[in-house]
C-alpha cells in the first residue's frame, strides 16, 4: 500500500519505522519529512492541501496519516474527503478540542466528563472575580494553539491577575489569547493516555509518562518533551477502566451529538488525584515524544490500525501489544528550548553490541541531509529508544544507544522513567 504521512518529526519518523517493520512491501510519502525520512520514502513539497490531495489521488496513495495538529486543525481532513481520500485524522470541527480550549472545556463540561473547575471568558472583570474564588495555585490558560506556552501556572492571586491581563490584550499570545480560561490547580501525578478512535469505536494505547521539563529532576523551562517511557507502572487495571467510562466513552457519544464524530488519535492529558482521573485536555494527534515508544510496544499491525480506524473499521480488528517496556530519551541541540543552534554534523557510531543492535534503535527529527551528511538542525533532533523487559532495562539500553551519537551542543535528560522507576525500587 502506498502511504502518505503529514509531517517532519520522530512522531512521523517512528510511524514510518513501524510500518516499514511489518515488510509488507508498503511504499511511504512524507509531507514535508525530515533529513531522515527520505531513507524510509520520498519527501514531498506541496504545501497546498487541494495540490497535496491531488498528488495523492494521482499516485494511488491508499493512506493518509497525519501527525501534527497544526494541518488538522487548519482541515486537512476534511479536504482530502471531499477528494474521495482515506486519511486518518479528525476533521476541522473535530480538532477544535484541541485547537480551542474553550470548545474542549464546554464540551467536557455539557457531556459531564471530569475536569478542573474554570471559567472562560474575554471579560477581565469576570476572570478576576472567579480567580478570587480560587486558592493559588491558580492556572491559567490562552484558548488557543500557543506550541505548549499558553499555559501559565501562577503562584499568586496578583501573578494570575497578571496572566490573565496580558492574555486578554493580546500582548502574550496575541490572538490564541483572546478567550482565558481560569482554573482551579488540580494537584496529583500526571499521565499522557492515547486512544485511537474512527468515530465509534476505540482502541486505548498503553498509558504512558512524558518529561516536559529542559532539565533533570523537572528543572528549567517546559519543551516540546524530552523523553518519555511507557507502559507506566502508575497505571492499573481499575484506573484504565474509569478512564474509558467517565472519559473516553462519553467523548466519543458526545462528539457524535455534535455532529463530529471523533476519527483519529485522542490524547488525554490526565491528573489523576486521589485515585481519580481528571481530564487536563485533550490533543487530536499523537504525543511526541510518546508515539515514539508506543509504536514499537504494537506487535500487530499498525498501517492496518490506522487504515481500518480511517475506515471506521476498528471493531473488525484486534490490536495487540508486546508485554515489554519502551523508554525513549530526546537529544536536543544547545539552545534548546531558547533559540535556535547552529547546524552540527551528527554522527552514529556503528552498534556492534547484539543487545544494542537488536533493542534499540533512533527516530530521527530536527535533522537535515545535505550531500549524505545529516546534520542536527537545532529543536529536537532524534530519539533515542530502547525496548526492555523491565523499565529499567529499556532505560539502560536507551541511554547506551545515547552514547554512540555524537554532535555538537548535545543535550539529553539523564533521569527519563525516574517516577516509575523510583516505585519499581519501592
Ligand atoms: N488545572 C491544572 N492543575 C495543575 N496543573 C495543570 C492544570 N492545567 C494544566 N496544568 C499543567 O500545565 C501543563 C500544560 O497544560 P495543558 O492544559 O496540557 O496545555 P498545553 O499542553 O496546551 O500547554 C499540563 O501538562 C500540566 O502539567
Ligand atoms: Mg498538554
Amino acid at each position: 500500500m502506498k502511504i502518505l504521512i503529514l509531517g517532519s518529526g520522530g512522531r512521523e519518523y517512528s510511524i514510518a519505522l513501524a510500518i516499514l517493520n511489518e515488510k509488507n512491501g508498503h511504499e511511504l510519502f512524507f509531507m514535508p519529512g525530515n533529513g531522515a525520512t527520505c531513507s524510509l520514502g520520498t519527501n514531498l513539497n506541496i504545501k497546498d492541501y487541494n495540490e497535496l490531495a491531488q498528488f495523492a489521488k494521482d499516485n494511488d496513495i491508499e493512506l493518509t496519516i497525519v501527525g501534527p495538529e497544526a494541518p488538522l486543525v487548519d482541515g486537512v481532513v476534511d479536504i482530502f474527503k471531499e477528494h474521495g481520500l482515506t486519511i486518518f485524522g479528525p476533521s476541522k470541527k473535530a480538532a477544535q478540542l484541541e485547537g480551542s480550549k474553550v470548545y474542549m472545556k464546554n464540551f467536557l463540561a455539557k457531556y459531564d466528563i471530569p475536569t478542573a473547575r474554570y471559567i472562560e471568558t474575554s471579560s477581565i472583570e469576570d476572570a478576576f472575580k472567579f480567580t478570587d474564588k480560587l486558592t493559588a495555585p491558580i492556572v491559567v490558560k490562552a484558548d488557543g494553539l500557543c506550541g505548549g506556552k499558553g499555559v501559565i501556572i501562577a503562584q499568586s492571586h496578583d501573578e494570575a491577575k497578571i496572566a490573565i491581563s496580558e492574555m486578554l490584550s493580546g500582548k502574550s499570545f496575541g490572538d490564541a489569547g483572546l478567550k482565558v480560561i481560569v482554573e482551579e490547580f488540580l494537584d496529583g501525578y500526571e499521565l499522557s493516555m492515547f486512544a485511537v478512535c474512527d468515530g465509534e469505536d476505540y482502541i486505548l494505547l498503553p498509558a504512558a509518562q512524558d518529561h516536559k521539563r529542559v532539565m533533570d529532576n523537572d528543572q528549567g523551562p517546559n519543551t516540546g518533551g524530552m523523553g518519555a517511557y511507557a507502559p507506566t507502572p502508575l497505571v492499573d487495571e481499575v484506573l484504565y477502566q474509569k478512564v474509558r467510562d467517565r472519559i473516553i466513552r462519553p467523548t466519543l457519544d458526545g462528539m457524535k451529538k455534535e455532529g463530529a464524530p471523533f476519527e483519529g488519535v485522542l490524547f488525554i492529558g490526565v491528573m489523576v488525584v486521589k485515585g481519580e482521573p481528571i481530564t487536563l485536555e485533550f490533543n487530536v494527534r499523537f504525543g511526541d515524544p510518546e508515539c515514539e515508544i508506543l509504536m514499537p510496544l504494537m506487535t500487530s499491525s499498525v498501517s492496518d490500525m490506522f487504515y481500518k480506524a480511517a475506515t471506521n473499521r476498528l471493531g473488525e480488528i484486534k490490536v495487540e501489544f508486546s508485554k515489554q517496556f519502551a523508554v525513549g530519551v530526546v537529544m536536543a541541540s544547545a539552545n534548546y528550548p531558547y533559540s535556535n543552534s547552529t547546524p552540527a554534523e551528527i554522527i552514529v557510531d556503528d552498534v556492534y553490541h547484539e543487545e544494542v543492535q537488536k533493542y534499540t534503535h533512533i527516530s530521527y527529527a530536527g535533522v537535515s541531509m545535505v550531500d549524505g551528511v545529516l546534520y542536527a538542525d537545532g529543536g529536537r533532533v532524534l530519539v533515542c529508544v530502547g525496548v526492555g523487559d523491565t523499565i529499567k532495562e529499556a532505560r539502560d539500553r536507551a541511554y547506551m544507544r545515547c552514547g554512540q551519537v555524537h554532535f555538537a551542543g548535545k543535550k539529553l535528560r539523564t533521569d527519563i522513567a525516574y517516577q516509575a522507576l523510583f516505585k519499581e525500587a519501592k
